[in-house]
C-alpha cells in the first residue's frame, strides 16, 4: 500500500516538472470587428460582452427587437454566468437595440 502511495507522489512529482516543458504558446489573431455606434453610455458596457467572444456574435444576429436584446443578455448572464453588473444591463440592452439593427438612414425614417 505505502509502495503506492510513494509511487504515486513520485509520479504526480515527475508530472509536474514536466508540465511547462508541455506549454503551448498560441498567438490569436487580433480583433479586427468593432461594436458599432450606438447610444452612447451603453457602448463602454456593451464591451465587457467581449470578454467571451468576439463581437461577430452580435453583427450576424438578423435586425432583432429590443425584446431580444433583453433575453439574449439574461441569457448570457444566468445561463453562461457574464460577470456583468446588473445596473449596466439595461444601458446594455439600450445600446444593443440602437446599434443593432445600424440606425436606419434618416430618409427612410
Ligand atoms: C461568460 C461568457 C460570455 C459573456 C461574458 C457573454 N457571452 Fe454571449 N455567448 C456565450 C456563449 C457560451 C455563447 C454560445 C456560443 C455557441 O453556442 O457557440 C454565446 C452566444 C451569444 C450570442 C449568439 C446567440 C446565442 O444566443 O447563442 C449572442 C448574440 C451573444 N452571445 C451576445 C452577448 C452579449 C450581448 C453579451 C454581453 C451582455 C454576451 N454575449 C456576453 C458566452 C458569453
Amino acid at each position: 500500500m505505502r509502495f503506492f502511495l510513494y509511487a504515486g507522489c513520485a509520479l504526480i512529482a515527475q508530472l509536474l516538472a514536466v508540465a511547462p516543458a508541455l506549454a503551448l504558446e498560441i498567438q490569436l489573431p487580433a480583433e479586427t470587428a468593432m461594436l458599432r455606434p450606438g447610444a452612447a453610455k451603453g457602448t463602454e458596457a456593451t464591451a465587457l460582452c467581449m470578454m467571451c467572444h468576439s463581437v461577430d456574435y452580435l453583427s450576424t444576429q438578423p435586425p432583432m427587437p429590443r425584446g431580444f436584446w433583453q433575453a439574449e443578455v439574461s441569457k448570457m448572464v444566468r445561463t453562461y454566468g457574464a460577470p456583468i453588473p446588473a445596473d449596466q444591463i439595461p444601458l446594455i440592452v439600450e445600446y444593443l437595440d440602437s446599434a443593432y439593427p445600424p440606425a436606419r438612414p434618416a430618409a427612410s425614417r
